[in-house]
């Protein structure tokens, strides 16, 4: 038996596959473009690992994902592959559209032919996991229950219009075509190997290199944390586990505002790597101009997957938080290069021009 993984060299992706193949025997097939987002490096351990295939490639290229399923006849594949960021999807909407929801499309149509023509035992069993998010529900207000599998779609970025686009597809494929899907939707993930444009990183990286850390508004957006982990653990609970056709909310019951986040990582920092000034790394917070359309408040309703398949995260915020700082400080050379010519672009594009509107207490 084989899984194919797609985006398996980002973030959450390359988690996974550490995870998977750390816990078992089944081999991985890999498919990652390599956008600035993809990094080998996370998954160079694996180099020499029997179980493990890298593939590089696009999920839109319906030859090489026909070639691969011949090839390897896995039994899942796990749908990672996406452009992920938010400020991207607004400064930049066209690749989100490509890969989120065309891509998606390419792939459920590849998997469709694939799966056409397993014998029936192998078709009953094979299932297509497509990982999504919270963001395509939208944003709630303070006193709203939080995020259920039956809320409505309310998507308000590119980005979360993209992934709500691709669950449509997703979830339409099975209702017409029998396709054995699962989708899951998450919410903010932190941990290892998190590309230093999102929140968590960005600030652990600034905060080191002496620069400013920068917060939307008012920095009262609340967002529901789980560490990546715990993700990559309810995923695979979902694949062994979920009911064909069902969608799984996945979250660890953590919403905290992003001001508290940038305190935490700070008072942490502070703690494990002091600034030679003595001074605390809070001094460095500054608030700039708002995302535009800035959704105010996630949080998952996680009762489905805890009561139906008994899945629960491992890591409390304060245990999840304090490895990931530790990490980061652990892994400068990661951290150095994955700072190459088109991150500093980014930063330079997104926080060149930003206007700070008042510097922190
Ligand atoms: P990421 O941006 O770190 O990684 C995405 C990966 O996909 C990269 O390796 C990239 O090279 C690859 N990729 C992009 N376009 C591709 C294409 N056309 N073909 C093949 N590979 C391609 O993203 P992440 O944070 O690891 O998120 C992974 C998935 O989880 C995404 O679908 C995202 O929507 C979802 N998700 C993320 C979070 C989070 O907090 N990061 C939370 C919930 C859900
Ligand atoms: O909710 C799940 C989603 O979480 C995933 O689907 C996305 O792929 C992932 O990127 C993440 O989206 P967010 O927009 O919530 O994450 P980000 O880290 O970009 O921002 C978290 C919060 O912090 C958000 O309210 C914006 C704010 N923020 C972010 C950055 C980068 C700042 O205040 N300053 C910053 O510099």
């Amino acid at each position: 038996m084989t899984i194919l993984v797609t985006g398996g060299a980002g973030f959450i992706g390359s988690n996974f596959v550490l995870d998977w193949l750390a816990q078992s025997d089944e081999p991985v097939v890999n498919l990652d473009k390599l956008t600035y987002a993809g990094n080998p490096e996370n998954l160079v351990s694996l180099s020499k690992h029997p179980g493990y295939l890298f593939a590089h490639g696009d999920i839109q290229d319906a030859t090489l994902v026909d070639r691969l399923l011949a090839e390897h006849r896995p039994r899942a594949v796990v749908n990672f592959a996406a452009e992920s960021h938010v400020d991207r999807s607004i400064s930049g909407p066209s690749a989100f559209i490509q890969t989120n929801v065309v891509g998606t499309f390419q792939l459920l149509e590849s998997v469709r032919r694939y799966w056409g023509k397993l014998v029936d035992a192998e078709r009953t069993t094979w299932r297509f996991l497509h990982v999504s998010t919270d963001e395509v529900y939208g944003s709630l207000a303070p006193t709203d229950d939080a995020f259920s599998e039956t809320h409505r779609y309310a998507p308000n970025s590119p980005y979360s219009a993209s992934k709500a686009a691709s669950d449509h597809l997703v979830r339409a494929y099975h209702h017409t075509y029998g396709l054995p899907v699962l989708t899951t939707n998450c919410s903010n993930n932190y941990g290892p190997y998190h590309f230093p444009e999102k929140l968590i990183p960005l600030m652990i990286v600034n905060a080191q290199a002496g620069k400013p850390l920068p917060v939307y508004g008012d920095g009262q957006q609340v967002r529901d944390w789980l560490y990546v982990k715990d993700h990559c653990s309810a995923i695979r609970r979902v694949l062994y586990k979920g009911r064909m056709g069902e969608v799984y909310n996945i979250g660890g019951w953590n919403e905290k505002p992003n001001l508290e986040i940038v305190h935490t990582v700070c008072d942490l920092l502070d703690e494990l790597k002091p600034r030679a000034d003595g001074k605390s790394y809070r001094a460095q917070i500054t608030y700039v101009a708002d995302r535009p359309g800035h959704d105010r408040r996630y949080a998952i309703d996680a009762r489905k997957i805890e009561q139906e398949l008994g899945w629960k995260p491992s890591e409390t915020f304060e245990s999840g938080i304090r490895k990931t700082v530790q990490w980061y400080l652990e892994n400068p050379a990661w951290v150095a290069n994955v700072q190459n010519g088109s991150y500093r672009e980014w930063v330079a594009q997104q926080y060149g021009h930003g206007n700070p509107v008042a510097p922190a207490a």
